[in-house]
């Protein structure tokens, strides 16, 4: 059985992936150094899969760790880097803990790979677009200056990854540039499990349901847009996950026309904040708690993207819509209040 390396494996978006690669027939190995997520999400998966994954617990910033790992694992094909801080936020307020975590942990697994062949896929991000002039935004479209230092290890680490694809042969490394990942996995077994208040729209949505926070608060009601709130391209962290299978494959398949390729991951359909909200209420069958607020500073008011060259090129296409995004967020939120994961 092929084996991946998941770095960041125990977190929302590596979860799902442990379990779409399994799916695909493929041994996922975990690092984590828990910092975002939990040890108990290593039984959920077991409880998706039929056996818990081979985990590893230490932080990809420690470099003779990191050597140690790649030499007792001479079988590894592939690696998904998902391990990185990814809070924009904080990002702002700590920008060296955001460079010291994203940036050491690149290098350290890149270093420890330079005289094997290996796959590597790598966790981007749409923030790399800023605003965008042209919608639904292509992967032509030009980087703008990131506006947080969370946006800028993206940017850098893409030029990096470039960089070194171009420069050493072994390497064959494709960066998914994600849009809003949202939604859980179907069994309402794993999902995104924020520490203290949520960023982010969809948990903040359900926490607010479910009687967690009293009031979610839209930020800005008076965008340039038809109902005035912000457009995003929402997309099912299941989608997500294949995507990264996808990548893999299209790379073991010796299918890459560039040592370096870039892809957007999403489904090329934009919802607004209040129109995630009302389809949240039907799922819900009941109405949420919200008001209109002001701008949350550095958002940005539309933006979703082109997938035409993620579906020819990975032949993958998003499937799940924003109904199974909202029900199967909604199940997942459900399940913590019976079975709280801390
Ligand atoms: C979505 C929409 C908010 C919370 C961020 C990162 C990006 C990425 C994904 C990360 C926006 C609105 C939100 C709330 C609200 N990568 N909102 N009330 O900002 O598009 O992207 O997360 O890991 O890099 O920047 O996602 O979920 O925060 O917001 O009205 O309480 O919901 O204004 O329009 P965003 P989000």
């Amino acid at each position: 059985m092929k084996e991946i390396l998941v770095t960041g494996g125990t977190g929302y978006i590596g979860s799902h992936t442990v379990v779409e690669l399994h799916n695909a027939g493929y041994k996922p190995i975990i690092i984590d150094n828990l910092s975002n997520s939990n040890i108990r999400i290593l039984d959920q998966i077991e409880k998706i899969i039929g056996y818990k994954p081979e985990f590893y617990e230490f932080d990809l910033c420690e470099e003779q760790k990191v050597i140690e790992f790649v030499n007792s694992h001479p079988n590894i094909q592939g690696i998904i880097h998902f391990a990185a801080s990814k809070a924009v936020g904080e990002s702002v307020q700590e920008p060296l803990k955001y460079y010291r975590n994203n940036f050491f942990s690149l290098i350290n697994l890149l270093q420890a790979y330079q005289q094997k062949p290996i796959h590597f896929v790598f966790s981007s991000s749409c923030t790399v677009y800023g605003e965008p002039d042209i919608l639904p935004v292509t992967e032509e479209a030009p980087v703008k200056k990131a506006t947080s230092p969370y946006g800028n290890t993206k940017q850098i680490a893409e030029e990096i990854l470039e960089e070194i694809a171009t420069a050493k042969d072994n390497y064959q490394i494709i960066a998914l540039r994600y849009f809003n990942p949202v939604g859980a996995h179907d069994s309402g077994l794993i999902g995104e499990l924020p520490i203290g208040v949520p960023q982010n729209l969809l948990p903040f949505i359900t926490q607010t349901a479910i009687g967690k926070r009293e009031e979610l608060t839209v930020f800005g009601g008076d965008y340039d847009t038809p109902d005035g709130t912000c457009i995003r391209d929402y997309i099912h962290v299941v989608d997500l996950a294949k995507a990264h299978v996808a990548a893999i494959q299209r790379m073991e398949e010796g299918k890459s026309a560039a040592k370096y390729e870039v892809y957007n991951v999403g489904t090329g359909n934009g919802y607004s904040v209040l129109e995630a909200i009302k389809a949240f209420e039907k799922y819900a069958g009941q109405s949420l708690n919200y008001k209109i607020g002001p701008r949350r500073e550095g958002d940005i008011e539309k933006v979703w993207g082109d997938v035409n060259k993620s579906q020819k090129e990975l032949n993958w296409k998003a499937k799940l819509g924003i109904d199974e995004m909202m029900s199967s967020a909604w199940k997942w939120e459900n399940y913590l209040k019976e079975n709280p994961i801390q």
